[in-house]
C-alpha cells in the first residue's frame, strides 16, 4: 500500500503553543523507523511480542494495537497478528492477557507452567495460555483495520468472520464479570486493568494479608532486565502472585472469584474499552449486515452505568468502583480520561476533562501531556511503571477521545508531546512527563524496540 507522508511540521493549531516551540519531528523518518521494529525486532513469524527483552510471548491489549500499525502497510499481518491472538480464546469467551505460543523461552515471570491453563476445562488444548484478561480493545482495533481496508474483499472477509469472536469474548464479560447485571465488567488482579501498580490499587492491595505459605517461592526476571526503580515493587509481585493463586484454585472462573477475591474491580479504563468495543461492534454490523440487536442493549445499558456510577463530581473526574468495600477508588489517573474515546460524557463533562488536562499541558514547571496518574499527588512518580510516566497506547485513547468530542487543539498537543518523545528518546515503553527531565536524558524507560509505540506513531503519522 503506498502512503504518502509529508515532509513537515505536524501541529499548527495547538492554541497554547507558539509556533517556535512547536516540536520539529521528521515523520517520514519516524514512520520508516516504528516498521522496522514492527517487522524486525518484535515479529516472530505469526505475532508480535511487545519487546523482545522484557516480554517475550503475544500480549493480548498490544497484539490489538500491534495489528492497527500493521494495518496501516500490511494488512495480511494485521488479521494474522488477530488470528494468533485469538488462538488463545477460551470456550467461554475469555480471551487471555497473555498467549504462550513458545514454550522454549525463559526469563519471563510467571511463565506457562505457573498458570497452568491446561488443566483448566475450557482452555485451548493447542497453546498455553495465563488466566486473566486485559482491556478488550479489539472491536474497534477491527474497526479500524475494517475502515483503512474496506474495499478488499478479503479483509472485508476476514472482518466477518472475525466478529464473532469478539462478540463472544463480550458477551463473556457480561455474563462472568458483572455480578449484579449493572453493566461494568470487573477484573479481579491489576494485570487485568493494563495499569499494573498504578497507586490506584496502593489502598486497597495493603489490605490483603499476605502470610508466610500463602504464596509459592517465585524469582522475578522483570527486574533485571529493566532498571528496578522504573519497575513495581517486590510487594508489588507478592499480591500479583497471591491474586494469580487466587484465580487458578477457582480455574480462573469469574463467577467463583466474585465471591472471594479481594481486589474486585469496576475499572474506567477496561469499560471505557469495553464501550468502545461494542460501538465499533455496532458499526461494522450496519455495514455487513450482522444483527447487534444485543450489543446495543448492553451498551446502552453499559454507557448509562458509566455515567452515573463511576462519575465521582468532588474530583471531577470518573474513577474506578472497588465492589468489596463499595467505595470510588477517588484518585485521578489517566484512565478515566478514556471514557471521552467511548463517547460516554455529556458535553458539560467532557469538558471538564479537557480542561484538567490543558491545566496540565500549562504547568509552571513543564509537563508534557498526559502523565498516567496525578502529578500533585505526593505518590506520583515519573519513572515508576504506572505512577506518573507518559505510555504510549494511552496517549492514543486520550488523542482520539479529545478528537471525538472536537477539541482538536487540546488533542494535538497530547499529539506532538508524544511524538516528540519518541522522536528524542527512542520507542520505548514510557516515558517521564517532565520537559526539563525528559530534556537531558538519552532515552525512554522501561522495555526498548516497544511494538505499541510502533503501532501508535505508524496511526498518528498515517492520520496526520
Ligand atoms: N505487565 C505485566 C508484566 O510486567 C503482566 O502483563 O509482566
Amino acid at each position: 500500500m503506498f502512503l504518502f507522508i509529508p515532509a513537515m511540521t505536524i501541529f499548527t493549531d495547538q492554541p497554547n503553543l507558539h509556533r517556535s516551540q512547536m516540536p520539529q519531528i521528521n515523520p517520514k523518518q519516524l514512520f520508516k523507523t516504528a516498521q522496522e521494529i514492527l517487522t524486525e525486532n518484535t515479529w516472530e513469524g505469526r505475532y508480535t511480542v511487545p519487546s523482545p527483552n522484557l516480554y517475550p510471548y503475544q500480549w493480548n491489549w498490544d497484539s490489538g494495537f500491534v495489528a492497527m500499525g500493521f494495518a496501516h502497510f500490511d494488512a495480511q499481518r494485521a488479521m494474522l497478528e488477530l488470528e494468533s491472538l485469538f488462538e488463545g480464546q477460551w470456550e467461554n469467551g475469555m480471551l487471555p492477557h497473555i498467549i504462550f505460543h513458545s514454550k522454549k523461552r525463559e526469563g519471563y515471570f510467571p511463565g506457562p507452567s505457573y498458570w497452568e491453563s491446561n488443566k483448566v476445562p475450557g482452555a485451548p488444548k493447542a497453546v498455553d495460555t495465563s488466566g486473566i484478561t486485559q482491556p478488550p480493545v479489539h472491536g474497534f482495533i477491527l474497526e479500524k483495520i475494517f475502515n483503512l481496508h474496506r474495499n478488499s474483499e478479503e479483509v472485508r472477509g476476514f472482518v466477518k468472520a472475525f466478529f464473532p469472536k469478539v462478540l463472544q469474548l463480550h458477551r463473556y464479560l457480561y455474563e462472568y464479570r458483572d455480578p449484579q447485571s449493572e453493566g461494568l465488567a470487573f477484573i479481579f488482579h491489576p494485570w487485568a486493568s493494563g495499569r499494573d501498580n498504578s497507586p490506584l490499587w496502593d489502598d486497597l492491595v495493603k489490605t490483603i494479608p499476605i502470610k508466610p505459605g500463602d504464596i509459592p517461592p517465585y524469582k522475578r526476571y522483570d527486574n533485571l532486565k529493566a532498571d528496578p526503580s522504573e519497575r513495581p515493587s517486590d510487594r508489588d509481585y507478592d499480591i500479583y502472585v497471591y491474586l494469580m493463586e487466587l484465580g487458578k484454585r477457582h480455574q480462573y472462573n469469574g463467577k467463583a472469584i466474585a465471591k472471594e477475591s479481594p481486589f474486585l474491580v469496576q475499572d474506567t479504563l477496561f469499560n471505557a474499552m469495553l464501550i468502545r468495543s461494542n460501538e465499533a461492534l455496532m458499526n461494522l454490523g450496519a455495514e455487513l449486515g450482522i444483527n447487534t440487536r444485543e450489543i446495543q442493549d448492553w451498551n446502552t445499558q453499559s454507557r448509562k452505568s458509566f455515567e452515573d456510577k463511576l462519575w465521582v463530581e468532588a474530583l471531577g473526574t470518573y474513577a474506578p468502583y472497588d465492589l468489596q468495600n463499595e467505595k470510588h477508588i477517588a484518585l485521578r489517573e489517566i484512565g478515566a480520561y478514556t471514557a471521552l474515546y467511548a463517547g460516554v460524557p455529556s458535553n458539560e463533562r467532557a469538558e471538564v476533562l479537557k480542561e484538567y488536562i490543558e491545566t496540565l499541558a500549562d504547568r509552571p514547571e513543564g509537563f508534557r501531556v498526559m502523565p498516567s496518574f496525578d502529578p500533585d499527588h505526593w505518590i506520583f512518580n515519573p519513572r515508576k511503571y504506572w505512577k506518573g510516566p507518559i505510555w504510549p497506547q494511552m496517549n492514543w485513547l486520550v488523542y482520539q477521545g479529545l478528537d471525538r468530542y472536537g477539541f482538536k487543539g487540546t488533542a494535538n498537543h497530547v499529539k506532538s508531546d508524544f511524538l516528540d518523545l519518541v522522536d528524542k528518546l527512542g520507542f520505548h515503553e514510557y516515558f517521564d512527563p517532565r520537559k526539563s527531565v525528559a530534556d537531558q536524558l538519552e532515552h525512554g524507560y522501561g522495555g526498548d524496540h516497544f511494538s505499541w509505540t510502533a503501532a501508535v506513531v505508524l496511526d498518528f503519522i498515517a492520520n496526520s
